[in-house]
């Protein structure tokens, strides 16, 4: 008979012989377990975090993850309240973490994992697998493209011009220089309704693994690449083809594969909707919605490349000749302000204009939307003969949401008074051009306090059009 000592030595060594090392700051696959439990061994950190992503449907059988910061010994359910043993709640979206110190090789324990492919992370800097609280944001929709935005990173870093060198960003301004580094984003979409969604890990893993089945999952090699659209920061860009009309979708952007927000909704339009998205504008950054310009083909959109010349020209020179009304004072040193510059009233005053000169194609949103919500800013449009005259006629009369009065207000605040820059008073005509009382209230100087205080929000409802200022 053998030694007790030798028993559990040997108990100890057939334990670690099965049990496979993970490697700190790398994430592992596994297509599923091999056994159940299956136990891996884990590194020893001071600050070490263990996470966990299932990449397929759940099952009813929920696999379980258990830690254990102790060595040579195999956590499971009928230890939970010992020390040393913690159980990693995968909750709702089917991943979780653990996050504590790791004196002694521990063991992760993997139940009921037999069926299921899943991703293990271990890491000293934080958990691999997370929920971001940052969301995509949506450019526009037509009946069958969406333009999306991920979260913002990098905020541009301007110089801020002096006196007497004041020298203003050019009319046709060109975007600084890409961040050398970007994190790595990618998009899925898929529809709301769909029960394959609803039962869909909210993870990286699940979502890339159910592109082309659930929904689509687009890469940053998918994208158009980067954009500065705010002062929030540089995003990816996706255009995306092949929705289906009038659909309700749901949006996540996926950090490095491994890190997923939380969703955003938008609807598309009917299949009569003919306003093509414009985007990909440098003199107007902010720019990424459906606009009424005629012969253009809604699947690839309109971008600088394509937009009609004579509307470019416009643009540029009416903000070229701002720039020269500027410059007749002494940005910079003859301050008509203490809070903002010749720069700030030149970005608002673009913003402005890009938003006032191309109008947002809309539609009156679908009877089944919550009737609970405030209208939105929309106004009939007369195609023959459009506002601004820069405009080409558009072969359709069509509906616009009018922009914001507060993409107004930012250029009057920020413009000194003797360009006689005015917006029309709430109480009086501004309904006419503008929608009023979302942000704000629509009380002359007050700021905040509108029915929805913002233009736009998560769920795809849109009110009026704002834009960032970059
Ligand atoms: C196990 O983790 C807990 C929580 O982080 C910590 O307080 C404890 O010191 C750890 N024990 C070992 C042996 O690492
Ligand atoms: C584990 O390490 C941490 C930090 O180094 C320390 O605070 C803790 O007391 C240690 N736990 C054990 C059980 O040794
Ligand atoms: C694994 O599944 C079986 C049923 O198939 C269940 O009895 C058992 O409790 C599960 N294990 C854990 C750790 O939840
Ligand atoms: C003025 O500033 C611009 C842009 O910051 C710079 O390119 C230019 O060289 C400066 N000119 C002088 C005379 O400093
Ligand atoms: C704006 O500048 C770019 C080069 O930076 C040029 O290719 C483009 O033609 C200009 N656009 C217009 C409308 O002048
Ligand atoms: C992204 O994930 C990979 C592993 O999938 C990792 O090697 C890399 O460090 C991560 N990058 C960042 C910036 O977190
Ligand atoms: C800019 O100024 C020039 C010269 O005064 C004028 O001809 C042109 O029409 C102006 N452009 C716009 C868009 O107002
Ligand atoms: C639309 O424009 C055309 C052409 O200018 C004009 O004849 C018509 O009266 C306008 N309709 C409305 C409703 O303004
Ligand atoms: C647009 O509406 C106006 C007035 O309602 C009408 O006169 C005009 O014929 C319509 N134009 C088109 C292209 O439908
Ligand atoms: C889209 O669907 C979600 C979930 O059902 C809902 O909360 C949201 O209001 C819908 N969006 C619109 C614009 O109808």
């Amino acid at each position: 008979m053998l030694p007790q000592a030798l028993l559990l030595l040997l108990q100890t060594w057939i334990v670690v012989a099965d049990t496979q090392q993970l490697p700190l700051n790398q994430l592992q696959t596994f297509s599923s377990a091999t056994a159940n439990p299956a136990t891996y061994a884990l590194p020893v950190s001071p600050h070490l975090s263990v996470s966990v992503a299932l990449c397929s449907y759940k099952l009813s059988n929920s696999p379980r993850f258990f830690v254990s910061n102790k060595s040579s010994f195999v956590p499971g359910p009928d230890d939970l309240g010992k020390p040393n043993v913690y159980e990693i709640d995968l909750g709702d979206g089917g991943l979780g973490s653990w996050t504590g110190a790791m004196n002694v090789s521990g063991t992760l324990a993997v139940y009921n994992a037999t069926q299921v492919p899943f991703e293990v992370g271990v890491s000293d800097d934080g958990p691999i697998h997370q929920t971001l609280d940052s969301l995509p944001e949506v450019g526009d929709t037509t009946a069958s493209q969406v333009l999306l935005f991920s979260p913002p990173f990098s905020p541009p870093d301007f110089p801020v011009p002096t006196y007497p060198n004041y020298t203003l960003p050019p009319a046709n301004l060109s975007l600084p220089p890409e961040p050398a580094s970007p994190p790595d984003y990618s998009i899925f979409i898929a529809p709301t309704s769909s029960s394959a969604l609803a039962s869909l890990p909210r993870t990286g893993c699940a979502m890339r693994a159910s592109s082309g089945n659930v929904g689509v999952y687009e890469p940053a090699s998918a994208s158009e690449g980067l954009w500065l659209r705010d002062a929030g920061g540089w995003r990816w860009q996706w255009f995306v083809n092949g929705m289906a009309p009038q659909t309700n979708y749901t949006a996540y952007a996926v950090k490095n594969g491994t890190q997923v927000t939380a969703p955003i909704n938008f609807v598309t339009k009917s299949a009569t909707f003919s306003c093509p998205i414009v985007y990909g504008l440098p003199y107007c950054p902010s720019v990424a919605y459906a606009a009424p310009i005629p012969g253009a083909d809604p699947a690839t959109g309109v971008t600088a490349q394509t937009l009609p010349s004579e509307l470019s020209s416009y643009l540029i020179s009416n903000i070229a000749n701002l720039t020269v009304m500027l410059t007749t004072l002494a940005c910079g040193r003859d301050l008509y302000s203490p809070l903002v510059t010749c720069a700030d009233c030149l970005s608002a005053y673009r913003t402005w204009l890009c938003f006032v000169s191309l109008p947002r194609c809309a539609e009156y949103p679908s009877s089944s939307s919550s009737s609970s919500l405030p209208a939105p800013a929309l106004q009939e449009q007369n195609a023959t003969n459009p506002r601004n005259t820069a405009l080409p006629p558009y072969p359709e009369n069509y509906t616009a949401v009018l922009p914001c009065v507060e993409v107004c207000n930012a250029a009057d605040r920020a413009c000194p008074p003797f360009l006689g820059f005015r917006c029309p008073l709430p109480q009086y005509t501004a309904g006419s051009s503008y929608g009023v009382g979302f942000i704000d209230s629509g009380v002359d100087g007050q700021v905040g306090g509108g029915s929805t205080g913002t233009a736009a929000d998560q769920w795809g409802n849109v009110w009026c059009n704002y834009g960032g200022v970059l």
